[in-house]
This record gives C-alpha cells, structure tokens and sequence, in this order.
C-alpha cells in the first residue's frame, strides 16, 4: 500500500475592527487599506481542516466541505494550491532525500464547528485553514506571515486567521504583492478580558457578496476615497494605540467609528447596497443605551458585509452587556432569543445566537 501522508490543523474566525473594503487588484487580492481584527477563540468558532496526499490517489484535488464536495476549480483557491505546491518543489529541489509529494493529488476535508445559522463568514478561516494544513503536510518552513500572502489570495481576511489576538492586514504598496501582509499586532494574552458577543440577525446568505460589494464602491462611492485615504489611516494609528494601552473606550469607539465608516460608503455605492437592516439598527440603539446607562463605553457594535452584530466588550462586564442583550431579545416583540452562550481561552468568546422571528 502506498503511503498516505497527512496534517491537521484548525483556523479561527477573525472579525475586522478597521475593516477591509476595497481591491486595488483583485487577481493578487491586494487591498485598498489596511485592516486590523480581533481572532475569536478556537475553541468554539473554527475550521478543521484535513490535507492528505497519495501516490495512490488518481484524478484532480478535491475537497470535501461540511461532507459535501465543493469546488476547487475557481482562480482564488488555484492560486493557493499552486503557490504551496511551487514551495513543496523548491524544498524537494532542495533535499534529494525527501519523498516527491508535491506531484500527488491533494484530497482536503475541512469541517466548521459553528453553526451555520451562526451566519458568519467562513471564508477567512475556511482559507487560512486550508493553507495552514497543507502548509504542515508538505512540511513547509515559511512563517506564518509568509503563509498570510498565500490566504490572502484564497479571501483578503483569510490573511488575518494565521495569527490569533490583534492581527493587522499591512495593505503594502508594491504591485506583486510581496509586502500585503498579516502581522501580529499583540497576541491573545495581551488582553485577555476580551469578549465578543455575536447577535445574529439573520442567517440567510448576503444579498451582495464582499468580494462583487467591494468592487461596486471602488467603482462608484465618492466617500471611499475620503475612507481610504484619511479615515481608515487615522482609525488604524488610533486603534494599534489603543490595543497597546487597553484602552477600551478608545477600541470602542474606533470599532464604531469605522462601522460606521465602512457601511456609509457601502450606502454611497451606485446603486446602494445595505447590509444592516433594522434588526441591526436596534442592536446599535442597545448599544449606545447600555454605555448611556454605564456612564462610559463599555460595548462596541460592529458589522460586516451582513446584518448580523458582533458586540465587542471585556469580561467584567458581562452581566451589563450580555446581559441587557438576553433581556432585549427576550422581551422585545419580534425577537426570540435562542442563546447558546460559549467561554473558552484565547481571545475568548461568549457568543450568543439570536433569531429573528
Ligand atoms: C466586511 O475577505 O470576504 O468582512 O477578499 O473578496 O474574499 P474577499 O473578501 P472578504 O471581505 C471581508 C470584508 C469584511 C471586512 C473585513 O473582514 O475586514
């Protein structure tokens, strides 16, 4: 029997607290900015992906996603599997004595462990977990820096799952990409008093893709240039300082603030495209009533390409934040609360998954 090497590895969810909206090349997936995100932990939102590789294996790579086949044929996850085997060669050119792998087909297997109904992006740690693994299986030396270039072709934030903690998407400026990267900004145990509460306000699928919503403002919003020229500058210098200090009223409020930002151009795209709905608004208003109600920010909203809210506060806090959340859900006519409430390590996580009904 020929043999069958393999690796596994998880990837986690990250969500952007100065998000990524824009491509300025969208074959090599560079960005119009920079970015910074959070990475949840692990234990409760994450991708487990399987590579293998055979010279018993016959025909293409495939990959099996939540037990059903997906397809692998599109240019973004090719440019991923392309550039890991290309390293896979150079090591093998390199060390006569290693087995020739990189020539057998991959079979991949990645599984999330949250619930679609969750209805977060799973591109970011879908990607990040499939580089990482076969990264592992072909043995490769690269860090994980060098590996973020190779997510990030596969989905922009995919680039920001190799790291947990604070994690910045450095946009670079050279044409070949060499310098758009993910880097470490602190790691979880900077600030572990970090929660993220997730709302979910609908778990349909997006109406507008990032990837397409993101080319229609480059081509139409007047705002985003204002973004990502002066804004998003000024949002990631005010949010690098406000991790090194654990400042939470300054992360709140930039968390807000590029929200905000970052939907305003969305609204200022031609034809508009709307994520937030009033499901999502209601869940601003909690916010702004729970930090009235503290007398300081102690919550922060932010939303991506979706309706759905993630709530951003620290530990102490808790009964305040997550609690005002439960009794509002509860009680308010429209809202069924279905809480499934998780802690864990790391950057960890308390997320609670309402439905709209
Ligand atoms: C709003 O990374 O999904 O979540 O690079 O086209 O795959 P592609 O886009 P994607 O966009 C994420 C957009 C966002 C903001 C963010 O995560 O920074």
């Amino acid at each position: 029997m020929a043999e069958i090497y393999r690796a596994s590895t998880t990837a986690p969810v990250n969500i952007a607290v100065v998000k990524y909206w824009g491509k300025r090349d969208a074959k090599l997936n560079l960005p119009t900015n920079s970015s910074l995100s959070v990475t949840l932990s692990q234990a409760d939102l994450r991708t487990l992906t399987t590579a293998t590789c055979s010279s018993s294996y016959t025909g293409e790579d495939t990959l099996t996603l939540n037990g059903a086949p997906s397809d692998i044929s599109g240019a973004r996850t090719q440019a991923c599997l392309r550039e890991l085997r290309a390293l896979r060669v150079a090591v093998e050119e390199k060390d006569a004595e290693l087995p020739k792998i990189s020539s057998f087909p991959l079979r991949i297997v990645s599984e999330n462990n949250f619930p679609t109904a969750a209805g977060l992006a799973s591109s970011a740690a879908g990607f990040a977990a499939l580089v990482r693994a076969i990264a592992d299986l072909y043995e490769l030396p690269n860090s994980p820096t060098e590996l973020s270039m190779i997510a990030r072709q596969g989905s922009g934030s995919a680039c920001r799952s190799l790291f947990g903690g604070y994690v910045a998407w450095q946009m670079g400026s050279q044409a070949d990409g060499l310098d758009s990267k993910a880097v470490e900004v602190a790691p979880a145990s900077h600030w572990p008093e970090m929660r993220a509460l997730v709302l979910v306000a609908s778990a349909a699928k997006k109406g507008v893709s990032s990837t397409s919503g993101m080319q229609q403002t480059v081509g139409t919003s007047d705002l985003f240039k204002e973004r990502i020229t002066n804004v998003v500058p000024k949002h990631m210098k005010l949010m690098e300082e406000a991790v090194a200090a654990r400042d939470f009223a300054k992360f709140a409020e930039v968390t807000m603030k590029d929200s905000n930002s970052f939907h305003s151009t969305c609204a200022d795209t031609y034809p508009p495209i709307y994520y937030m709905n009033d499901v999502s608004r209601a869940a601003v208003r909690a916010v702004e009533a729970i930090n009235a109600a503290a007398g300081k920010t102690i919550a922060a909203y932010t939303f991506d390409a979706g309706p759905n809210c993630v709530v951003y506060y620290l530990e102490k806090d808790t009964a305040a934040v997550v609690g005002t959340f439960y009794n509002l859900l509860a009680s308010t006519e429209g809202w069924k609360a279905e809480a499934k409430s998780y802690a864990s390590s790391g950057v960890q996580l308390e997320e609670a998954v309402a439905t709209l009904i």
